[in-house]
Parts: C-alpha cells; sequence; structure tokens
C-alpha cells in the first residue's frame, strides 16, 4: 500500500474583532513569535508534504508571514468551513489527508499531533477530531459522542442546548480528513447557524450522513490547545508557554532563581550553568552559551553571550551585539550593534553603540560612544588592551588603537595610535583660593 500524502491547511483569515487591533489577530506574538509562526512549525515538524496557509482580504503581512509556504485567499470571512474549502477547491486530493490548523491555537504539542495521525490511520475514520476537556469550556464546540467512541456532531457554544452545554468534551480546532469525497462534502456546508457562518464543524454531520465515520482522541493537557480570541487569551497562552520555555531551560541545566520573573522567547537558547537572577526579559533571537551569568534586571534582543560573559544588573542589550567569552558588563549599560571580544570589559553607566571593543579592553564608568551626529550613524573601533578612562566620549568614528590609553573626561575626536595616550581635555590649573572659597570653609569649618 502506497503511502498517503499529507496536506496541512492553517486557517489565519479570521477577522479577529474580538482582539480589537489593527494587527492581525496571527501575528499577535506569543514569546516573541507571531502564533502563526508556532503553527507552521507544529506543521512543518509533522513533515507534511504541503502547508498551505489561508489568509483574508488585505492580509498581505499575513501573506508575506507566511512565506515560504504557499497562501490562498478566503476573499470572504464566512467562516471556518468556507476558509477550508477555499484551500481545498480544485485541488487533487487523490490518495490525501487534510489536517486542518487554526491559526489562533498556537501551542498545538507534536506529542498530541502524532497520536492524532496515529488514530487517524489506525481507525481510517473519514474525520479524526483532537478532542479536549478545557476547565473553562466557553466559547468551544462541544463534541456529541456516542458510546462506541464516534463523534456524530459538533455543536456551536451559540447553538447549544442547554444539556449540550453542560457537555466539557470540546473540539480544540484541530482536525483531520481522508480526502475521499471531501471537497464534496465541505460544498454541502450550509450557514443555517446562530452566526450565518459556514462552520467546519458540521463537516462532522455531514461525512455521517455519506456513511463515514468521525472519531476522536483527546488532548494530553486542554491548555496547549487554548484558542485565542482575546487578549486575556493570549496572555494565558504566553503564561503556558512561558511555563514551558522556563521548564525547558531548566531542565537542559540553566538555573533561573526566580523563574515566574524570566520571560524568554521562543528562539532563545541557552546553555548549562547559566544563572539568571530575578527579573530578566529576553527578547528574540537571543543566543547565551554555557556559564553566563545574567544579574538582575536586564533587557535582551539579539545578543549572543558566550561562555562565560558577565552581565548587569540593569543592562540592556539592543540587536546586532555580540559579548566574547568572559566579557563583563557592569550595571546601568545600554549596548547597541556592538561586538565585545574575550574579557573586554564595560564598567558602570556606559552607552556603548556601533562599536567593536577589542580583547582584554576597558571602557570606564560613564564612557559614551556617541554614534550619531544628528544626520548620519558611525562606528567606532576600540582594539585589544585600550583602556579608556571613565567619564570619556568617543565621538564616531575613531579609532582607539592597541594598548593605548583615553585619559579620563576625554572628549576624543580623532584616532589614537596604539600604545599613545590621548588627552581630550583642558589641563588642570591650581591657582590660590580665593575670598569665596576662604569665606566657604571658614563658615563650614563654625558650623562643625
Ligand atoms: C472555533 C470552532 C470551535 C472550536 C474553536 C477552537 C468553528 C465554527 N468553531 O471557534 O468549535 O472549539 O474554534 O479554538 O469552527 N478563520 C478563517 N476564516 C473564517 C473564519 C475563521 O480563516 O472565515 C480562522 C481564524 O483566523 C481562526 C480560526 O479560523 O484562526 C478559528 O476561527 P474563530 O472565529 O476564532 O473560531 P472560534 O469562534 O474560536
Ligand atoms: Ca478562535
Amino acid at each position: 500500500m502506497s503511502k498517503r500524502k499529507l496536506l496541512c491547511v492553517i486557517l489565519a483569515a479570521g477577522k479577529g474583532t474580538r482582539m480589537k487591533s489593527k494587527l492581525p489577530k496571527v501575528l499577535h506574538p506569543v514569546a516573541g513569535i507571531p502564533m502563526l509562526g508556532h503553527v507552521m512549525r507544529a506543521a512543518r515538524d509533522l513533515g507534511p508534504d504541503q502547508i498551505v496557509v489561508v489568509v483574508g482580504p488585505g492580509q498581505e503581512d499575513v501573506a508575506t508571514y507566511a512565506a515560504p509556504h504557499d497562501t490562498v485567499l478566503q476573499a470572504q470571512q464566512l467562516g471556518t468551513g468556507h476558509a477550508v474549502r477555499s484551500a481545498l477547491v480544485g485541488r487533487d486530493l487523490t490518495g490525501t489527508d487534510v489536517l486542518v490548523l487554526f491559526g489562533d491555537v498556537p501551542l498545538v504539542p507534536m506529542v498530541d499531533l502524532s497520536h492524532l495521525c496515529d488514530q487517524h490511520a489506525r481507525a481510517k475514520s473519514n474525520v479524526t477530531i483532537m478532542a479536549m476537556i478545557p476547565d473553562n469550556p466557553t466559547g468551544y464546540g462541544r463534541l456529541i459522542t456516542t458510546a462506541k467512541g464516534e463523534v456524530t456532531a459538533i455543536v456551536e457554544e451559540l447553538d447549544c442546548t442547554p444539556p449540550q452545554r453542560d457537555i466539557r468534551l470540546c473540539w480544540s480546532g484541530v482536525m483531520m480528513f481522508r480526502s475521499e469525497g471531501l471537497n464534496d462534502q465541505l460544498a454541502r456546508i450550509e450557514n443555517k447557524n446562530a452566526k450565518s457562518e459556514y462552520y467546519l464543524t458540521d463537516m462532522v454531520t455531514i461525512a455521517g450522513a455519506d456513511g463515514g465515520t468521525c472519531t476522536y482522541v483527546v488532548a494530553g493537557d486542554a491548555q496547549d490547545f487554548q484558542g485565542v480570541n482575546d487578549r486575556s487569551q493570549l496572555a494565558l497562552v504566553e503564561n503556558r508557554l512561558q511555563h514551558k520555555l522556563r521548564q525547558l531551560v531548566m531542565k537542559n541545566g540553566a538555573t533561573l532563581i526566580d523563574p515566574t520573573t524570566v520571560y524568554l522567547s521562543g528562539d532563545t537558547q541557552i546553555g548549562q550553568d547559566v544563572v539568571v537572577e530575578p527579573n530578566v526579559f529576553i527578547g528574540p533571537e537571543v543566543i547565551i552559551e554555557n556559564g553566563v551569568i545574567i544579574h538582575a534586571n536586564c533587557y535582551l534582543e539579539g545578543v549572543t553571550l558566550r561562555t562565560g560573559a558577565e552581565i548587569g544588573p540593569y543592562v540592556r542589550i539592543r540587536p546586532g551585539t555580540d559579548v566574547g567569552q568572559e566579557a563583563v558588563i557592569a550595571n546601568f549599560v545600554e549596548v547597541k550593534k556592538s561586538t565585545f571580544a574575550a574579557h573586554a570589559k564595560v564598567s558602570q553607566f556606559c552607552c556603548v553603540v556601533d562599536a567593536d571593543i577589542g580583547a582584554y579592553a576597558n571602557l570606564g564608568a560613564g564612557t559614551i560612544i556617541s554614534n550619531w551626529d544628528g544626520v548620519n550613524k558611525y562606528r567606532s573601533h576600540i582594539d585589544d588592551f585600550a583602556f579608556v578612562g571613565g567619564n570619556s566620549t568617543l565621538v564616531s568614528p575613531v579609532k582607539i588603537g592597541n594598548s593605548a590609553f583615553v585619559t579620563a573626561g576625554s572628549v576624543i575626536t580623532e584616532d589614537v595610535k596604539p600604545d599613545e595616550m590621548a588627552f581630550g581635555r583642558a589641563r588642570q590649573v591650581n591657582k590660590p583660593t580665593s575670598d569665596k572659597a576662604q569665606l566657604y570653609s571658614k563658615k563650614q569649618k563654625k558650623k562643625g
């Protein structure tokens, strides 16, 4: 028997009215990655033959985000059944299984999807449903089942009778179909319901009327299938994913001193023996190698922290940054698009933007790299072993050579060659004290 093909259809065309947002619902991020990105990754992990994303009119940004996967336009958002029909109409589906995922159900675990696919193949059902038993079933379609474990209908909450509303077994938004007869059945969905929409859930009764079977599996944990229709559900999903991400990094050997105060992104990579103190926000594209220490209250995006680096407390790092092995960035420092070679050291209250700092180089407290002249931005280079004294301003573009020394309080506008010492400040002059100063000290002494 030849292997059946798998086509994944991701529904992302809905208006997302309840989000009250200009941003299409499926582009709202969860752990720094748009919901649709999470769903596409789950689909890809199944290794299907094709993934198709259904987008709505005016949602070019959704289509752009979905690339390189194919997109289909659902010209009018007439319901989930209509959306699947838009994706499949006119397609040759011979020997294909169709898995439908919702762009607003972002956390679907692989283990449940595999379970669904296995059940679909084993039972040879026409429709296989991923069911769940949520603590709060509000808003979900309820499954009407037989004693034999078959599903005879899914009833949307608005269309439920009071006893049906008490049913706890709900549809999660994931459903799988055998393609034989599918397009014909999708065309028979009607919109005679409370919302006058073409519901995908009607496929259960339509397939049943044709003599097909409909079976289900129950999700391991309904929280993984939380749908997002509004901002409070978005927060529930964020919370769930953060919990999972934290558990994973701790399992892999990192210490989070107070896990619930550390926010991670879906793509965060954290090595072993990393210590993260409380109140740390880790945005997208952050890689943290082994042995890194992140002190409290740091905000990181787009940075690689190499083995043994130490940062914080109160450090903000913006994208395009690379912090070398055992480099140190002390408290109250802001960094943007800069590189630090191994053992570089940045002291308190520095601003390091668009700069390359060499190995063992030292920026004293309060060093400012001034990268912008109001029109253009420039880069500066501080070479290995260079020393910049505290409260200096390096006006980019400048080069500070290997082992050069910049005296404290300098404003540096010209390159400093290797081993040179630069004084970018007025010399100190000491004069006999003034009458005023004497008067002042006399007064103070009296008080003392
Ligand atoms: C839907 C289900 C409900 C299920 C729940 C799971 C239906 C009729 N209801 O309800 O049984 O328990 O999800 O979370 O299917 N979409 C389109 N085109 C449309 C309409 C929707 O692509 O015309 C997409 C949306 O972008 C969304 C998904 O389909 O990703 C679900 O639509 P939504 O309106 O959120 O359905 P729910 O009311 O949550
Ligand atoms: Ca939904």
